[in-house]
């Protein structure tokens, strides 16, 4: 057999030039990113009524693991082509994997600040493994973030988090994409709601492409906040956030007026789910084949939710999407299991255990 010379995805900054803003080619720093795929549900068929069609948006598959690396691209590309020579975020753990990632990539140094204890160990381990400054702070996310926009403000070094406009230009591609796999804008997307940065790229994509006539409808936002987190729900800042899912333990998000108008001028919501509901949807998600971090479950746990109060009608088609990769968080994927067993090497016993 001969090889064949296929297509290299060559990452979301080359492949949507006519919807980003422009970047010299000799600026663009990218991992190949994008291009995820779009899997349809099928052994949770029985959860939902027949006719309904859900697709998981699989962002878990991007380079670094998360969406994250869509807007990554671009901020840092822009901030290369601006002759900055480090990027700086405060994150829940997957920015600061992407921003850790792209600098290295970049050849521009990275500074990440964490909350100290609350983000997953395979995000932390990327942060340090590309090269990273991290700092672990002693409080949470919303108080990094005030703390890295000060640093922006006060040497050179450019701000990464999703407030950077170029971010979400870049995470905008995600709707594209889905648009594009399934011919047409999906009747509902549902995603988890964190910072609140990608509800408003999805929204702003989907909204660009009816405009250009690509699309000729648009899909009901639909955003889910962690009940222990859910600042936009509750209508207040939250000073103290919980939540299993670390990746949206926020109390008070940057794109807080953007998500509500993204909800507004698409007749969906912002809704909370609990963190049983998350983990019941995480595991459902692992059941079907498809691994990804608890704050991902989050759109399918509110899927289930809306089910419930009974929204869905025959021939809806549903996105979630999954924004990080399982391995991300190992610890709570352990947590959640059965344990394995442990058996001495011999068949007997091994068939035993088994079983059989
Ligand atoms: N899902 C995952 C896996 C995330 O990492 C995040 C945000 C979200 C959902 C929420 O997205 O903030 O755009 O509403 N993570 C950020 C971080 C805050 O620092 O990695 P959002």
């Amino acid at each position: 057999m001969q090889a064949t010379k296929t297509r290299n995805w060559n990452g979301v900054i080359r492949e949507f030039q006519e919807f980003l803003p422009k970047v010299k080619d000799d600026s663009v720093v990218t991992l190949r990113e994008g291009n995820t795929p779009l899997i349809e549900v099928l052994t949770m068929g029985e959860l939902f009524e027949r006719g309904l069609k859900i697709f998981l948006k699989y962002e878990g598959l991007n380079p670094t693991g998360s969406f994250k690396d869509r807007g990554m691209t671009m901020a840092v590309s822009k901030a290369k082509e601006e002759g900055s020579h480090a990027v700086i975020c405060a994150s829940t753990g997957n920015t600061s994997a992407a921003a850790a990632a792209y600098a290295a990539r970049g050849g521009l140094r990275a500074y990440v600040l964490i909350p100290e204890g609350k983000i997953a160990l395979g995000k932390l381990s990327q942060a340090m493994m590309h090269g990273a400054k991290v700092v672990q702070i002693q409080g949470n996310f919303d108080e990094a973030l005030i703390i890295v926009k000060e640093v922006s403000m006060m040497y050179p070094v450019t701000l990464v988090n999703s407030i950077n406009p170029y971010r979400l230009e870049g995470q905008k591609t995600a709707a594209f994409e889905v648009c594009n796999h399934l011919g047409f804008a999906p009747t509902y997307h549902f995603l988890p709601v964190g910072n609140a940065g990608n509800i408003t790229a999805y929204w702003r994509g989907y909204k660009e492409f009816k405009e250009r006539g690509v699309t000729d409808s648009l899909p009901k936002m639909m955003g889910f906040e962690a009940e222990g987190s859910a600042p936009i729900v509750r209508g207040h800042p939250i000073k103290n956030p919980e939540t299993i899912a670390s990746a949206i333990r926020i109390g008070n998000p940057s794109s807080w007026e953007n998500a509500v108008k993204a909800k507004d001028e698409s007749g969906g919501i912002i809704d909370m789910v609990s963190d049983d509901e998350i983990i019941y949807a995480y595991k459902l998600l692992a059941r079907e084949g498809v691994f990804c971090e608890p704050a991902s479950a989050a759109s399918l746990a509110g899927v289930i939710k809306m089910h419930k109060k009974g929204i869905f009608k025959n021939g809806d088609t549903i996105v979630c999407t999954l924004t990080g990769h399982g391995l991300k968080d190992p610890d709570t994927a352990i947590k959640s299991s059965d344990k394995p067993i442990t058996a001495e090497p011999e068949l007997g016993k091994v068939v035993e255990l088994l079983g059989f």
